[in-house]
């Protein structure tokens, strides 16, 4: 935002978004599952952290029973109207609804409109026959000749292989983009968009703030089915892979339109605004399309590449700045360095704390919306989990990948075992780290590091990471430059060679307010002279030394981030 009345953009523009994956938050039931109570009562400890939006995974209904059962642990629905009892009842969320607008946050959930579990019944019905009229509620192809054994055309799922499966019953093949048990709704069928709005809008009267829509760039194919073409791109940021275009069955034209649709529906309740973010795996100039050119498609989109950005002053700043680029005032970058489908992002800085509370520094500092994975704020880690322990479906589905491309990965601080960041939460270092009772056998083991790495004994260190967390999270609730204002980088040739900064600024009814953001990419400590008039350090990634020398000299030590107040234009090299 340039200029103007701060108090006219929605809240959802200035946000911070907590993403809890309910199954790991906390076990109020002794099952070893977590559930919607348990976050019930972890709501003062959000509001205390200062959280303003929970975006919870899905609860809806999604099979509990063999041979489905928690097969994608809610990505895989069979009733999006009603809560799984693993998880609590109707009751339960409407209390959770009402308890998280008492202490004034917002909640988000998360809607998977692309498909539903192989266990809905409207798949059930649709695969009985060709002539039931669930039939086109998914998408259904003769398979090629001769004999109709082979798949309908040359489509990849998004998770590679092809997308098509064949059912006996009715000798036709199913489209699913993700898994075998995640058939495709078709979007193409007036009562399956009906069915689909009003599910929204179902959620949105019992007063929820908004949605995460899980790959919603998968949603519409090509209406002729045919071959997806070939591209000389060995692979792309839109997941065109060795040679083979993508465009046939993601980020298809009809989707982006339809996002429009969604959009409409959303902003019929007003009172307060809702909001959308979409879950788009794609290159920026095609996310921005998702956006709408007048800013009226989904409200936000994930922005992925920070979390595989190293923690280097050029990389990171090329990185903002390829956002500015892309993405400038109305529209709104994203902030994400995990979620529950990725490598945690303190594992790929070594485990280091230090580093940890730079990436939240920039996290909380820069232009966007921030979206923090549970446990990121006490540092958790990615848990080792072998393939053959995983419960994972992605994991299964690649089971026969040789160990060697698992270790590859690794290496590279990814993997497609999914289990190793949604372990349950670490609270304290009591048996099973207060996530569930002592004695319990929880859904997936604890993290070894929860002795160390916990809510309590962070509580009790005014140098720790949570406490970084809470820091940063209060200065950007409380000043309107920084989650409201324009980013200016300051050119590298104005700043030391490790040394990242920007200035937010912000004119709000004349007034103006400029904040300064200096981060520390080395492991060195820095010094440097700031002409800055009477600067005032607001905060620090941490309390151990103060920045400010009284002979103008700014010492950041290593990986330390700092935000600053002060007037005039700087910044000068030693
Ligand atoms: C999204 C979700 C992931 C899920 C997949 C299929 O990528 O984040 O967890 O498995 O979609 O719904």
């Amino acid at each position: 935002m340039t200029e103007g009345n701060i108090s006219e953009l929605p809240w959802w523009k200035k946000t911070t978004v907590y993403q809890i994956y309910p199954r790991s938050f906390l076990d109020s039931s002794g099952d070893g599952i977590g559930d919607l109570n348990g976050i019930l009562s972890k709501l003062d400890y959000l509001k205390d952290l200062g959280i303003e939006t929970i975006w919870i995974s899905p609860f809806f209904v999604s099979p509990t029973w063999k041979p489905y059962q928690q097969h994608d642990c809610g990505y895989d629905i069979t009733d999006y109207r009603n809560v799984n009892p693993e998880y609590g009842s109707h009751e339960t969320a409407d209390l959770l609804i009402k308890e998280i607008h008492d202490r004034d946050m917002k909640i988000v959930l998360d809607m998977v409109l692309n498909h539903t579990s192989i266990e809905h019944e409207w798949f059930k019905e649709s695969r009985s026959s060709r002539a039931n009229p669930k039939r086109d509620w998914y998408i259904w192809r003769d398979g090629k000749k001769p004999g109709g054994k082979k798949p309908p055309n040359n489509w990849r799922a998004m998770i590679m292989g092809s997308p098509w499966h064949y059912d006996r019953r009715t000798n036709q093949w199913y489209y699913a983009a993700f898994l075998k048990f995640q058939p495709d709704l078709n979007y193409r069928n007036p009562e399956v968009q009906q069915e689909i709005l009003d599910t929204l809008r179902f959620w949105l009267k019992k007063g929820v703030d908004g949605f995460r829509l899980d790959i919603i760039n998968a949603l519409f194919e090509d209406a002729e089915f045919r071959d997806a073409p070939f591209t000389p791109k060995l692979f792309s940021g839109d997941l065109d892979v060795l040679f083979k275009s993508s465009r046939m069955n993601l980020n298809h034209p009809d989707t982006i339109e339809f996002c429009k649709k969604l959009r409409t529906t959303i902003d019929e309740f007003d009172d307060p605004s809702r909001f959308m973010v979409g879950e788009i795996i794609a290159s920026l100039p095609t996310i921005k399309r998702f956006l709408g050119e007048d800013a009226d498609g989904l409200n936000l989109a994930f922005l992925f590449k920070s979390l595989d950005v190293p923690l280097n002053a050029q990389k990171v700043r090329r990185l903002i700045e390829s956002y500015e680029e892309h993405l400038p005032d109305p529209f709104l970058p994203t902030w994400v360095f995990g979620n529950h489908d990725r490598f945690r992002r303190i594992s790929k800085l070594n485990g280091s704390v230090e580093k940890a509370k730079l990436n939240a520094a920039l996290q909380l500092t820069a232009r966007g919306v921030p979206f923090i994975y549970y446990g990121e704020e006490i540092g958790m880690e990615q848990a080792d989990v072998n393939v053959t322990e995983s419960l994972d479906p992605l994991a299964r589905h690649f089971r026969r990948i040789p160990s060697f491309v698992h270790s590859l990965l690794e290496k590279h601080k990814q993997s497609i075992i999914r289990d190793g960041c949604r372990t349950p939460m670490q609270w304290n270092d009591t048996e099973n780290a207060g996530f569930s009772e002592a004695g319990v056998k929880t859904w997936l083991p604890v993290s070894p590091s929860y002795k160390k790495r916990n809510v309590l004994a962070q509580e009790k260190d005014p140098d720790s990471l949570l406490h970084c967390y809470r820091r940063f999270l209060r200065i950007r609730r409380e000043t309107p430059a920084l989650h409201s204002g324009n980013l200016r980088i300051i050119p590298p040739n104005e700043v030391p060679k490790d040394i990242l900064s920007y200035v937010r600024s912000l004119n709000d009814e004349g007034r103006e307010q400029q904040l300064h953001v200096l981060l520390n990419f080395s492991s060195e400590t820095v010094d440097f002279i700031s002409p800055l008039k009477n600067p005032e350090l607001l905060t620090s990634t941490t309390i151990r030394s103060n920045p400010l020398h009284e002979n103008g000299e700014i010492v950041l030590t290593p990986w330390e981030g700092i935000v600053l107040k002060g007037e005039s234009e700087y910044i000068l090299l030693k």
